[in-house]
């Protein structure tokens, strides 16, 4: 059985992950309205990932016998104006989102919780990979995406982006 807040945690970052998946697929929604088919492609791939990161969560309660409580996912909240807005909103979000996995992990530590805590440790690394393309992505469109062949090269290269399961396998 594991820390009765640890589990709190827990349980709530499969909905805060399922939240991230809708909306990043709410920024999807609007690059395919723009027409920039490869932001969205990047996008929906993001989403994809998130949904992984849900489930790597509920399975990881499953499979430690913790209760599974599913709560309500929020709707996108953010209003998206400029092309670089979803951008700029990623980064905030994964900034969030590691603070959110930091916080479980203090948790995890305090009660010398090895198992969630080697379990996290994933998460940790994953983090600090997304924050790192976010804020690429922000310097690439600070860059190229004022000039529209540049904001085209940018959609060609991001619409390359393929779907990869998570190497994290519980
Ligand atoms: Fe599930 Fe983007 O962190």
């Amino acid at each position: 059985m594991l820390d009765r807040k640890v589990v709190k945690l827990l349980n709530e970052q499969i909905t805060k992950e399922f939240y991230s998946a809708y909306l990043y697929l709410d920024f999807a929604n609007f690059y395919a309205e723009k027409g920039l088919e490869g932001f969205s492609n990047w996008y929906e791939i993001q989403a994809q990932e998130e949904r992984d990161h849900a489930m790597l969560f509920y399975r990881y309660m499953q499979n430690n016998n913790e209760k599974i409580t599913l709560e309500a996912i929020d709707k996108p909240g953010v209003t998206l104006t400029e092309l670089i807005d979803p951008l700029k909103e990623g980064l905030k979000h994964e900034e969030y989102v590691t603070e959110l996995i930091n916080k479980i992990y203090a948790a995890a530590q305090e009660v010398n919780d090895f198992r969630t805590k080697q379990f996290l440790d994933w998460f940790v690394k994953e983090q600090g990979e997304e924050e790192t393309r976010a804020s690429n992505l922000i310097t690439k469109m600070e860059l190229f995406g004022h000039d529209p062949k540049g904001l085209y090269m940018l959609d060609n290269e991001l619409s390359a982006r393929v779907y990869a399961a998570p190497t994290l396998v519980l």
